[in-house]
């Protein structure tokens, strides 16, 4: 056998071998074995010395060129190896790693429910701050000094004039003031029509269905000749749309300080269709909140023309409409964070 023959033979095992490899790490064994320091080619490339001289220039020429050949074909596996993935393939047909998602908080949903029924409305989202003054959340809503739920055993008391507020009937105050900035409270004020959903506040023990932070949506629309009916109106389009068309309002003569007259709204429980079960407690109806035309004290308060202009206003409480609505027995559930209570919604 010839120098050349042999080699042809080393050249055909050689590529065969590192076309076969399917690793980085077998590849490297190969190369080591072929191309090494004293790998074959070496053994090869020494025996040239025992060549004729006549046949050494071809012998040498023909073995650089396997060396050439071999190394490229050797890179080019390695490129295909570092890309395959080494082993069995995964399984295309197992299911799929599943990323657990947050969810909007039962809560916000039933907020974004509400508010979003009124926008339908023409009503715009206007928030008010949760530390309040006791202008904001006593005096303007004509609840003066010696009144009584100004006792600091029914709010929760900052400093001197900071508290949490405890009805969101402060937005109603706010919102009036920067409308008044803006316009004057007089003949050229255009209409305002607000929703203000929020926290607030108040020092009541904690049970089923009292907590000292719970959420209220306030309402407010003023403008010339609003009347006790468009209230009644507005507020049983929204009992429709929230809780289905056949439920019934019913207006119960009540009073706050802020509205004259004042009425508490209840709605026909959508459960047992007011026939009375355990989510109404038998009556028939559940209580969603208070309302009223704005007393004109109010408006003198903000600077607003009471002669020329009327409003309604209400305050409902969400997380007692959340309730009712989701079947939640138990205010304390929204703020315990319990992952197998807010994955249900
Ligand atoms: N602010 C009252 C409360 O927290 C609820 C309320 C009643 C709001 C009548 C109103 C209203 O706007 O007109 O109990």
């Amino acid at each position: 056998m010839t120098i050349l023959d042999d080699a042809e033979i080393f050249r055909n095992e050689a590529l065969r071998d590192i076309g076969a490899a399917d690793s980085p790490e077998r590849l490297e064994a190969i190369r080591s074995a072929v191309l090494g320091r004293s790998g074959k080619l070496k053994d090869l490339m020494v025996r040239i010395r025992e060549v004729p001289p006549a046949g050494k220039r071809e012998a040498g020429q023909r073995l650089n060129a396997i060396k050439a050949e071999l190394e490229a074909a050797w890179r080019g596996r390695k490129e295909q190896t570092a890309i395959a993935p080494s082993g069995p393939l995964p399984d295309p047909t197992l299911p799929g790693l599943t990323q657990a998602i947050g969810s909007i908080h039962p809560l916000t949903q039933a907020m974004e429910n509400f508010t979003g029924i009124f926008e339908r409305l023409g009503f715009t989202i206007r928030h008010g701050p949760e530390i309040e003054d006791a202008f904001h959340n006593f005096d303007a809503l004509n609840m003066p000094e010696d009144h009584p739920v100004r006792d600091q055993a029914d709010t929760f008391v900052l400093d001197d004039n900071a508290i949490l507020r405890s009805q969101t009937s402060t937005v109603q105050v706010r919102v009036m003031e920067e409308h008044v900035l803006r316009h004057g409270g007089g003949s050229s004020m255009p209409p305002i029509r607000i929703v203000s959903p929020g926290r607030t506040y108040r020092p009541d023990a904690v049970d089923a269905t009292h907590h000292y932070g719970f959420s209220q949506i306030e309402g407010l629309a003023v403008d010339r000749n609003v009347s006790f009916s468009d209230l009644r109106g507005f507020l049983a389009l929204f009992a429709r749309e929230t809780f289905g068309e056949d439920t019934a309002t019913r207006f119960r003569p009540s009073f706050f300080p802020f509205t004259e007259p004042s009425a508490e709204m209840d709605i026909s429980c959508a459960f047992c269709r007011g026939k009375g079960c355990r989510v109404c407690r038998q009556q028939g109806w559940v209580e969603l909140g208070g309302c009223g035309m704005v007393d004109p004290n109010v408006f003198d308060a903000v600077g607003i023309d009471s002669e020329m202009f009327t409003g309604f206003a209400f305050g409902f409480g969400i997380e007692r409409l959340a309730m009712f609505m989701l079947g939640v027995d138990d205010i304390r559930r929204f703020t315990e964070n319990d992952l197998r209570f807010l994955r249900q919604f």
